[in-house]
């Protein structure tokens, strides 16, 4: 009788209040604690350099090969060691000790133990990328269980997400063996662990990006549930978000050009259970709960990015059907937003791959850091309240 009553009580009041555990922010994490001050970026060169700096883009920290001193298996020297120019994805992780990484020829795990020399700057995890497979990999996630996540970011029905153990107690080896290997999202650019929703969201298209499949190519991001008793991801078909409308990319590369507009950065907005996703035309927004995307292009600015300003006056041309557009949110590579409303993003020149600075914007206003590097990702380097990184 009386558990009825409850129930009752339950419904009336709405039985999700009462049954979904909010995530606690770590005390550090509260916004009151926390500095939002520590960006990672990612600068292209032979070596390619990754760097941790503040607001202004002074340096704190900075990682190139020659900082590595201790012995690697040949096939992760050589790749270290590669022509490769990349530093394509940083991210903060292990609870701010180590930064995930696609630097030169390799996807790695490197410490940051800045005050600790001793062990700052050991690779404690490595793949070579100099495989048929692995070639293109653009983004890395941490997973539970100290496993880290790789996309492929191919075009084939057998490209998606390779996770490996990446436990600093395991000898480096240039074969590393692998957990799990998840196919069918194509060319995924953005993955992101949810701890409240214990998944790995990635976000990818659902046929080739380059046309090769002859059928037009969605945008789509895919939630992939976390089996805590199994430790491997699964696929579920519940889970399968698509953009409505798929886009040739002709306005920015000429008619004719082949590929269909693809998914870039999936951002979780924090202390929300919403993601907002740079797809190569603009951005969208995302709600887990319900399901849907909720917002376009400069209603998604409007409500979460004020501020936000094209980097250069040459985003417009004509499409596939002839109409004459503007795209000035095209191209965001990367973009990471802070819980003080404050965030950071990477647009690419028009026409190329990468942008020559990160803008940061501050209470609406944007100014201009890294001036002069050849980036394609700047994030905060640290935890977004809301979406913890798994604790290894
Ligand atoms: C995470 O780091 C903070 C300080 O940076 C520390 O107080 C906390 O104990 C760490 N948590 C774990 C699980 O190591
Ligand atoms: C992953 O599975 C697919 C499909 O079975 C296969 O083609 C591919 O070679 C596998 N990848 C690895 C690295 O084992
Ligand atoms: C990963 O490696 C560590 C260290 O060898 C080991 O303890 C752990 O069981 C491994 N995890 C998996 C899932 O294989
Ligand atoms: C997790 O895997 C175990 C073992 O295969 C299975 O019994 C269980 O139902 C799975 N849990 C979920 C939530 O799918
Ligand atoms: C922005 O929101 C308004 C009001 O809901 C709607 O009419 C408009 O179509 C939206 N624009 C885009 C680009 O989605």
């Amino acid at each position: 009788m009386l558990g009825r009553l409850i129930g009752w009580v339950l419904l009336l009041f709405g039985f999700e209040i009462w049954y979904i555990p909010l995530i606690q922010p770590q005390e550090r994490l509260r916004p009151d604690h926390r500095p939002w001050q520590d960006i990672i970026t990612g600068l292209y060169g032979v070596p390619p350099l990754l760097k941790i700096h503040d607001r202004d883009g002074d340096v704190k920290w900075s990682f190139t090969r020659k900082d590595v001193t201790h012995n690697l298996p040949p096939g992760l020297q050589k790749c270290l060691y590669s022509n490769a120019n990349d530093a394509t994805e940083v991210k903060w992780m292990n609870n701010g000790t180590s930064v995930g990484a696609i630097y030169s020829d390799l996807a790695l795990v490197i410490n940051y133990t800045p005050d600790n020399p001793g062990t700052d700057k050991l690779i404690t995890f490595a793949v070579c990328l100099d495989t048929v497979l692995l070639r293109n990999a653009h983004t890395v996630e941490p997973l539970p269980g100290q496993r880290f996540a790789i996309a492929t970011t191919g075009q084939r029905p057998w490209d998606g997400i390779l996770v490996y153990n990446a436990s600093a107690g395991n000898a480096l080896t240039d074969d590393p063996p692998i957990i799990q290997n998840i196919t069918g999202l194509r060319a995924i650019h953005g993955m992101i662990w949810d701890e409240q929703g214990q998944m790995l969201w990635a976000a990818g298209t659902d046929a080739a990006a380059d046309g090769s499949d002859l059928i037009s190519a969605y945008g789509t991001i895919v939630g992939y549930p976390w089996n805590a008793t199994t430790g491997l991801l699964n696929k579920d078909n519940r889970k399968i978000y698509k953009i409505p409308e798929a886009y040739h990319l002709m306005t920015e590369w000429g008619q004719g050009y082949p590929w269909w507009a693809g998914l870039h950065d999936l951002v979780p907005v924090p202390n929300q259970r919403k993601f907002l996703v740079s797809e190569d035309r603009g951005l969208h927004a995302f709600d887990i709960e319900l399901g849907q995307f909720t917002e376009h292009y400069e209603n998604v600015t409007d409500r979460y990015m004020q501020g936000f300003e094209c980097t250069t006056d040459d985003r417009y041309g004509y499409n596939s059907d002839g109409e004459w557009q503007e795209l000035p949110q095209s191209d965001l590579k990367s973009f990471s937003l802070a819980s003080d409303g404050s965030f950071i993003y990477v647009q690419s020149l028009w026409k190329k791959f990468r942008g020559f600075h990160t803008s940061l914007v501050v209470n609406g206003k944007r100014r201009k850091i890294n001036i002069g590097d050849e980036i394609y990702r700047s994030r905060w380097y640290g935890d977004i309240d809301g979406w913890p990184k798994p604790k290894f």
